[in-house]
Order: C-alpha cells, then sequence, then structure tokens
C-alpha cells in the first residue's frame, strides 16, 4: 500500500510496489484522457531550494494532468526561509495546505528531515549529491520500455559517480534486479563512494576510466554531467568537465540494441551530432519521467479512475 508513504530513496519502495507504479504509468501513456481528473481537488506542493526543469516541471504538469493543482517556489529567497525559518517548521506550514509535497535542497539528508514532522507525502527530489528517486523511477520505466524486462543486463554509467545523485539512486535500485552487471565509468577523481559499492555483490561491478573499451559490452550506458556545483575547486570542475565526451566515433563501437541514457542537463558530455541516433533516448527519457510522476502521485494520494 503506497498511500500515505514518503519517497526518500528507491529502497522505500518495495520492488512490487515498484511494478505497481510502472504498471499504472503504463495505463497512463495508452490512455491519458481517463487521468484528466483523478486529483481533482488536490494539492501539490513543489519546494524547490535548487535549480530544476525537468524535475520540477514534470511535477508540475503531471498533477495538471491529473486534474490538481500547485503551490510552491523555485527560489527560496521568495519564502519565508530568507526570514531564517526552519524547514521543520515550513513543512509543517505546507502540509497545512497541500496533500503531497516534492522537495529539492542541495544538503544531504533533507527530504529524510522533512519527513518526520508531516504525515503529508514527502517526495526526494534531490538532496546533493545524496539520492534522487524520481529520476529513477523514470529510469527504471525507460529501461522497461527499451529491454522489456529489468535483468540480465549490462549498464554502464558513466561521468561524475562521485557527486551524481540520480546515478546513485540507479545502482542502488538497479542492485535488486536480477544478473545486473554494472561498469563504473570515470575519472579516478569521481569514482562511485564507498556506500554505495559496500551495497553491491561482489563481481557485480567493474570500475575503469575507459569509454571507448567499454561502451563495446553495454546494453545501457547513463551519462551524466560533471556537477559543477558540488565541487570545492573550479579548476578541479575545469579539468575533469569534457574527460567523456560521447560522439559518433564512440557510438560506432556500441551495440545496434544499446540505449544512450541521461537524465538532463547535459553539458558537454553528449555531442549534439548524435542526437538523431536511435539508441539516444534521453529525451524520451524525460518524458517518461512525467507519466511516472502521474503516477506516483496517484499512488500515493490513493487516487484511481472509477
Ligand atoms: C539531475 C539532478 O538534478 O540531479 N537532473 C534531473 O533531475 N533530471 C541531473 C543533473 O543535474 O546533472
Amino acid at each position: 500500500m503506497l498511500k500515505g508513504k514518503h519517497l526518500i530513496e528507491p529502497f522505500d519502495f518495495s520492488l512490487e510496489e515498484l511494478e505497481q507504479v510502472f504498471d499504472l504509468a503504463d495505463g497512463i501513456i495508452l490512455a491519458p484522457e481517463n487521468y484528466l481528473d483523478v486529483c481533482k481537488g488536490k494539492i501539490l506542493a513543489t519546494l524547490f531550494y535548487e535549480p530544476s526543469t525537468r524535475t520540477r516541471f514534470s511535477f508540475e504538469a503531471a498533477m495538471q494532468r491529473l486534474g490538481g493543482q500547485i503551490i510552491g517556489f523555485d527560489d527560496p529567497n521568495t519564502s519565508s526561509a530568507a526570514k531564517g525559518e526552519s524547514l521543520s517548521d515550513t513543512i509543517r506550514t505546507i502540509a497545512c495546505y497541500a496533500d503531497v509535497s516534492v522537495l529539492r535542497h542541495p544538503r544531504e539528508g533533507t527530504a529524510k528531515l522533512a519527513s518526520k514532522y508531516t504525515d503529508m507525502p514527502v517526495i526526494n527530489a534531490g538532496d546533493g549529491g545524496h539520492q534522487h528517486p524520481t529520476q529513477t523511477l523514470t529510469d527504471l520505466l525507460t529501461i522497461r520500455k527499451y529491454h522489456k524486462e529489468i535483468k540480465n543486463l549490462t549498464v554502464g554509467v558513466c561521468g561524475d559517480l562521485k557527486f551524481g545523485r540520480t546515478i546513485h539512486s540507479l545502482v542502488k535500485a538497479l542492485s535488486r534486479y536480477e544478473n545486473i552487471h554494472f561498469k563504473m565509468i570515470s575519472p579516478e577523481e569521481l569514482r562511485m563512494p564507498k556506500y554505495i559499492l559496500e551495497d553491491l555483490e561482489d563481481g557485480s561491478y567493474e570500475i575503469t576510466d575507459n569509454l571507448e573499451t567499454s561502451i563495446g559490452d553495454v546494453d545501457i550506458l547513463y551519462m551524466s554531467r560533471v556537477q559543477r556545483e558540488r565541487f570545492v575547486s573550479e579548476d578541479e570542475y575545469q579539468r575533469l568537465k569534457d574527460f567523456f565526451i560521447l560522439d559518433k566515433t564512440k557510438m560506432e563501437l556500441a551495440k545496434e540494441d544499446m540505449i544512450v541514457m541521461h537524465p538532463l542537463p547535459r553539458v558537454n558530455e553528449i555531442s549534439k551530432e548524435i542526437d538523431s541516433d536511435k539508441r539516444c533516448i534521453y529525451f524520451e527519457q524525460a518524458r517518461f519521467g512525467m507519466f511516472v510522476r502521474m503516477a506516483l502521485i496517484m499512488k500515493l494520494l490513493g487516487v484511481a479512475i472509477a
């Protein structure tokens, strides 16, 4: 039963609960007209203390396409945070007005903290370099669409594995599925944190800094942006930002049925020249993000079509 739950990290939902969300998302994709007013009279609050395009807009579009309404801010300076209000007071207040909330914050653990102060479902839309579970819902739904089943796959995650919260959540989530092998592709300075590796089965991953020699083996290549805002040194960012650039030459080494995913925004890590390659599905992935968030909102609110 997902009604009333918080979603702070992927393991908050069982595999069965995830399937329920994906099945509902599939239904919405097939016939969105059946869901036009299932959330009539409900309000979603978006609290964004960090920039966002896809996550915030897809949540807002999702709620509006379900007939619900939205309140919120995308600049904390326009909320009482600027007057020194604590997060716990803000969330308690928002819970007086809204039925479900979405929170993005630069500090790790913030969504978890907020969820302790309210029964209103809190959805973590990214907490610092830690987790981003609704991007993972998007990613898993996308993988289901292209590879039919989430099993027996070699998944290359490439780029900023140190600070990339979408990658942390995805790897954690995928580790629960059958026979998933990871290639962790990053410069040495941006390797996957130990706390994620420790939870993976021995032998289920390889660490490398070479995209050329890895790309031919993967069924999914998940690219990511070097997370400039998490660097202490701008020089270090400048040195590492273009470490990997996926282009036509590298795509020639990849399998015919592999897919390239990216949570977006991209900077330079995927050359625009390959956008028309049918294996590059990142904009379709962004589209699925709205449908999976529609399904998530419905499940957390406990609403269904008649
Ligand atoms: C990601 C994020 O915010 O972590 N964006 C997103 O939500 N799609 C990825 C990123 O910013 O690089």
